[in-house]
C-alpha cells in the first residue's frame, strides 16, 4: 500500500463501520444489563419535584446522566450522522464525542467531516476522539480543530488485533496516555471501544493520572465481529466474545469510584441501562450504536423527542427507587443474577 492509499483505506474503513453496526443494531435483543436487578421497596420520601438528574464528569456539570459517544467523521457516508448526531446534542445538551479524527490529520480535505459537529453545536459539551499511540502535537491539533471540552483516547487491542491493517504495537500506549494527561490542558477520558476494563487496566490508568475513565463493555456493538467481516483472510470470529460487559467492567471499577469519574458504555440501549449503570457506580453512561440506530431509522426530530422522554423516564426511575440525585442513585439496592452474580464473587470485598 502507498501512502497516497492510506487515506481512501481509512475512509472505507470509515464506511464499514458505519454500515456494519447499524447492521448489529438489528439484530440486538439481550443486553447484559438483563443480569442487573433493583430491589424495590414499598415506601419512599422522595418527591418529584426535587429529583436532579445532572451530573458531573471531566469538569464540567451535564444536563443528564448520558451522553453520545464517539463513532463517526472522516468520509461523506458518516459525515450526515456527525451532522445529525450534533443536531440531537445541540438541541438537548447530550455531550458528544467525535469518532477517531486520526483520519483528519492525514488528509485535510475531511476535516469538515468532524468540524460540522462543533459548528452545529457551538455552546455543546464536544469531545474529540484519538487513539493511544498519538503524540501530544496530534492531540493538541484535533482538540484546537474541534474548540473541544474534552478529548477521548481509546484503547482496543482486540480490534486492532482483527483488523486487517490494524497496529500491532502496544508497547508505549500507556506511558504516551500519561504524557497526553500531563501535556493537555482539557480533561482526558481513557475509553475501550465495546470490550470492557478490567480492576488491573484501571488502577493503571488511575496511577498515571487518568480522572475520566469510560469501561465501554461487550454487549453492544462487537469490533471483533466488524474487524472480522471486513478480513479477507482466516476468520477470527472465534474471538467475538472477547471481553468483559458493561456490568462486568463496573463491578471491576467499583473500588475506585471516589479517584475517578466512571463512566459507562456499551450496549446501552435504554434509559433503564443508563439507571442500572449509574446505580452500579457510572457518572454517567454513553451511547453509540443504539444512538446510530436512532438518528438513521428516526430522524433529527423524533431522536431529540426520544431523548427528552428518556430523561423523563429517568427522573421517574429515580422517583421510583427514591433518590434524588445522581450520588443518590450511586448507593440504591441492586442485585446480579446469571452470570453476572458469579462473576461479582471474584470482587468481593
Ligand atoms: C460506527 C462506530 C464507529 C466507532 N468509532 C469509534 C472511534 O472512532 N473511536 C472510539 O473511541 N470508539 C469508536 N466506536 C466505539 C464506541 O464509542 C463504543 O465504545 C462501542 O461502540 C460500544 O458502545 P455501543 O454498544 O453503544 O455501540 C465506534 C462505534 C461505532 C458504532
Amino acid at each position: 500500500m502507498t501512502r497516497s492509499q492510506e487515506p481512501e483505506l481509512a475512509r472505507g474503513r470509515k464506511d464499514d463501520h458505519a454500515r456494519l453496526a447499524l447492521e448489529q443494531q438489528q439484530e440486538m435483543k439481550q443486553s447484559p444489563f438483563d443480569d442487573v436487578r433493583f430491589i424495590h421497596h414499598s415506601f419512599n420520601e422522595t418527591n418529584y419535584d426535587k429529583i436532579d438528574i445532572s451530573t458531573t464528569w471531566a469538569g464540567t456539570k451535564h444536563n443528564a446522566p448520558f451522553y453520545i459517544n464517539g463513532m463517526t467523521g472522516g468520509s461523506t457516508f458518516t459525515h450526515q450522522y456527525n451532522d445529525k448526531l450534533s443536531q440531537v446534542a445541540a438541541a438537548t445538551g447530550l455531550p458528544i464525542a467525535t469518532g477517531s479524527m486520526s483520519i483528519a490529520l492525514k488528509d485535510p480535505d475531511i476535516i469538515e467531516t468532524f468540524t460540522i459537529m462543533r459548528k452545529n453545536n457551538p455552546n455543546g459539551f464536544v469531545m474529540t476522539n484519538l487513539g493511544a499511540h498519538h503524540p501530544l502535537e496530534n492531540a493538541k491539533r484535533v482538540v484546537d480543530l474541534m474548540e473541544a471540552n474534552a478529548i477521548q483516547i481509546h484503547v482496543n487491542i482486540p480490534q486492532e488485533v482483527v483488523m486487517p491493517e490494524g497496529d500491532r504495537d502496544y508497547s508505549m500506549w500507556l506511558r504516551n496516555i500519561e504524557a497526553l494527561v500531563k501535556g493537555l490542558d482539557v480533561p482526558v477520558v481513557v475509553k475501550e471501544v465495546g470490550f470492557g476494563m478490567s480492576q488491573k487496566t484501571i488502577k493503571q490508568l488511575i496511577d498515571i493520572g487518568v480522572e475520566n475513565i469510560d469501561v465501554s463493555g461487550r454487549g453492544g456493538t462487537n469490533f471483533v465481529t466488524i474487524e472480522n467481516d471486513r478480513r479477507t483472510q482466516f476468520d477470527m470470529s472465534a474471538l467475538a466474545n472477547w471481553g468483559q460487559t458493561t456490568p462486568e467492567s463496573l463491578i471491576a471499577a467499583d473500588s475506585f469510584k471516589g479517584q475517578a469519574n466512571i463512566l459507562a458504555s456499551g450496549g446501552i440501549t435504554d434509559y433503564t441501562h443508563i439507571v442500572k449503570a449509574v446505580a452500579m457506580g457510572a457518572r454517567a453512561a454513553g451511547m453509540s450504536g443504539r444512538m446510530l440506530h436512532f438518528v438513521n431509522e428516526l430522524g433529527i426530530e423524533e431522536t431529540i423527542e426520544l431523548v427528552e422522554n428518556w430523561k423523563e423516564a429517568i427522573r421517574l426511575m429515580m422517583l421510583l427507587l427514591g433518590v434524588e440525585t445522581i450520588e443518590e442513585l450511586q448507593q440504591v439496592d441492586w442485585f446480579a443474577t446469571g452470570d453476572l452474580k458469579e462473576f461479582k464473587t471474584l470482587y468481593k470485598k
